[in-house]
């Protein structure tokens, strides 16, 4: 573990050990409370003066009041990287500070990175000045050439480091100035599914379900605003105190969610859901236990006789990637209109129309909602409507389509359990402000909606398709029957593993079965023999 000792005169004063928790931090201050307890009113120390985080391989020191007078070699600054043994000083108060052996060796690479960036950053900046603006590629040319130039010249800093670690330098320096910086390689990881950067320190990634802290971090809070602005801005969308929210894209797809001070006070936020490269077909989603092959070949089916779907389930609990997955059973013949705030979706069939909702622009202009899509879709002749999801008064169009001829047609909505998937769904009809009675609504939502596909994401990281439920009608005191067709049963958890334990199982009859016959549609029905109407 990388320990910090601190000395003064010579003597060991304390020693930080850190448990490895993230987020963990030590204090240097006058309260009683700090890590390091400095009671001596000479130098007149605040509550807590100083901050100190294992960084990795290294330390950083951060003064907390402002008072500027955090000193190291003569350099002065906010914050500073402590590798190796380095002399401090906080007003006054003068110390020396020492990272385990292991930590120094690295911590030289850290500081020699830190140099080459503030170098070619003032560079930059001298370069091209204020107003002027400068192609990317003509940056990412001086760039370059400054640090060839720069490594080339040998200078201290870079001295004796071996010849790949320069390599990497040079390559992470680039990163930082013109691109993502920390998060390039969590972008490029295809085993990462989730990025979620809790500050400029902390970044964590879901892989397989599960979260973890990396050891990358941007440098200051100061990168991390700058690398949300190098993504949003190119797509027309801004980030600043006056809209402190942005949703963008990167690239290749991945969707982002960013969110700066003050509403985010402890610094900028920024998750990004990755845009898996890899496609989830009801195949592969068997394979991994998400459901089982008679689900998926009864659910196939299903679309084929143009029930209408609703995929419901949390957030990141495989909505989206199964109704791609679903959506994917649509014949090669039919026309397909696709709607999503934000493109997901990744149908294979040739003939597929896609939309994308667009929210307002600076001025409050120029929103195109997924309500407005929903009825403009109604008016391209679709066979079938794909809405990625429905999260407002679009739901009441998308059931007036499923029930005026449009049947077939799929989408999203966010709830826990089939029975709340319809409760969620009123609740979105009301939010179209039509002013029907709810009596109205829950018809229109029984009849139009066949099967509910419930997704839910375990305790072990694991998506399932919990639950796959037929909607009958209304009851005669006018609440909704519903009959669940499959179930996953959980029957504990690996009490070593912690993986979730259970079965997927058959558990009642559709009323349509007959259906798959009579239309030719090609099932094994057997599954459901001596299965019972009802659970
Ligand atoms: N069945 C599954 N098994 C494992 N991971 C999945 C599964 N379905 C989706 N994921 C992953 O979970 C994350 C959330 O999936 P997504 O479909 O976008 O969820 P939602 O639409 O419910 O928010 C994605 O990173 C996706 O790759
Ligand atoms: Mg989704």
């Amino acid at each position: 573990m990388n320990t910090l000792a601190l000395y003064r005169d010579g003597k060991r004063i304390a020693t930080l050990k850190p448990s490895g928790k993230p987020g963990e931090c030590f204090y240097l201050g006058s309260a009683p409370a700090c890590d390091v307890v400095v009671a001596d009113a000479a130098f007149g120390l605040a509550d807590r003066q100083l901050r100190l985080t294992p960084g990795g391989s290294l330390w950083w020191a951060e003064e907390l009041t402002g008072d500027g007078s955090l000193e190291s070699d003569g350099r002065r600054a906010a914050r500073l990287p402590i590798a190796g043994r380095v002399a401090l000083s906080v007003r006054g108060f003068a110390f020396e500070a020492e990272c385990g052996t292991a930590a120094a060796r690295v911590g030289r690479r850290d500081l020699a990175r830190d140099w080459l960036y503030e170098r070619a950053l003032f560079r930059l900046s001298q370069e091209i000045g204020g107003a002027e603006t400068v192609a990317d590629a003509e940056l990412e040319r001086r760039v370059v050439d400054f640090l060839d130039e720069t490594i080339r010249e040998c200078p201290p800093q870079l001295a004796d480091l071996p010849e790949q670690t320069l390599a990497e330098l040079r390559a992470e320096t680039v990163e930082d100035m013109l691109r993502l910086g920390p998060l390039e390689p969590l972008i490029a990881d295809d085993s990462i599914t989730e990025i979620m950067v809790i500050d400029y320190r902390r970044i964590y990634v879901e892989r397989a379900g599960k979260l973890t802290l990396t050891e990358r971090h941007f440098r200051d809070p100061e990168h991390l605003i700058r690398v949300i602005e190098r993504i949003v801005t190119p797509i027309g969308r801004r980030i600043d105190e006056s809209s402190p929210l942005v949703d963008a894209r990167l690239a290749d797809g991945s969707r982002v969610n960013a969110v700066i001070p003050p509403i985010t006070p402890d610094g900028a936020c920024l998750t990004i859901r990755k845009f898996g490269k890899s496609l989830f077909t009801l195949d592969k989603l068997i394979s991994i236990g998400s459901l089982t092959l008679p689900m998926a070949r009864f659910i196939e089916a299903s679309v084929t006789l143009r029930k209408n779907i609703v995929v419901s389930g949390g957030t990141g609990s495989g909505k989206t990637s199964l109704l791609n997955a679903i959506s994917l059973c649509i014949g090669g013949g039919e026309r397909i209109v696709t709607i999503e705030d934000s493109l997901e979706l990744k149908l294979q069939q040739d003939h597929v129309v896609r939309m994308e909702a667009r929210p307002a622009n600076a001025e409050g202009k120029g929103a195109v909602p997924i309500r407005a899509l929903v009825a403009n879709s109604l008016r391209m002749r679709p066979d079938r409507i794909v809405v990625g999801e429905c999260r407002g008064g679009e739901a009441l169009d998308m059931l007036q389509a499923m029930n005026t001829g449009h049947d077939g047609s799929l989408t999203t909505v966010h709830a826990n359990s089939p029975r709340d998937t319809v409760a969620r769904l009123e609740t979105l009809c009301l939010m179209a402000g039509m002013d029907l009675p709810l009596s109205a609504i829950r018809a229109q939502i029984v009849s139009a909606v066949d099967l509910i596909v419930q997704t839910a994401r375990l305790s072990d990281g694991s998506r399932k398709v919990t639950a796959v439920t037929e909607v009958l009608g209304l009851d005669d005191r006018g609440q909704p029957r519903l009959r669940d067709l499959f179930v996953f049963r959980q029957s504990g958890v690996d009490p070593k593993t912690r993986k979730v334990l259970g079965e997927h199982v058959v558990v009642g009859r559709p009323t349509f079965l007959g259906d798959f016959a009579l239309r030719g549609v090609p099932l094994d029905t057997a599954i459901f023999d001596g299965v019972p109407d009802e659970p």
